[in-house]
């Protein structure tokens, strides 16, 4: 088992402002819904800019760490369904939300926020 960080070699999009559509489109978003006794983290790819969803170029599959930890992973089939999932955490206000997303022609990109 490797230790070296988990975004090595993923792309991450520091000023989203200035970036192109290229790299909006696959950026995944976080948003949290911290309402309830668990809060419910979605993850959307396309957010931003909307992405292919077609068999010859699609997300193949969203990751969800917890700081280093790996805690939902999610395969995706192309068309029928979107690039977008959700999952109830039970974790401390304030940890680190890593999201990385493949897409099948571009390879690795992530997101990171504070729960
Ligand atoms: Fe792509």
């Amino acid at each position: 088992m490797s230790d070296a960080p988990i975004l090595d070699g993923i792309h991450t999009i520091e000023d989203l402002e200035a970036a192109s559509d290229f790299e909006k489109k696959h950026t995944p978003h976080i948003d949290v819904d911290a309402g309830g006794d668990r809060s419910v983290v979605t993850i959307s790819v396309g957010h931003y800019v909307e992405h292919p969803n077609q068999p010859d170029h699609y997300i193949t599959w969203i990751e969800l760490f917890a700081g280093d930890a790996p805690i939902a992973r999610f395969d995706l089939s192309p068309a029928v369904t979107d690039p977008v999932v959700s999952v109830a955490v039970d974790l401390e206000p304030g940890t680190e939300l890593t999201a990385v997303e493949h897409c099948n022609l571009h390879g690795l990109w992530a997101a990171t926020i504070a729960l």
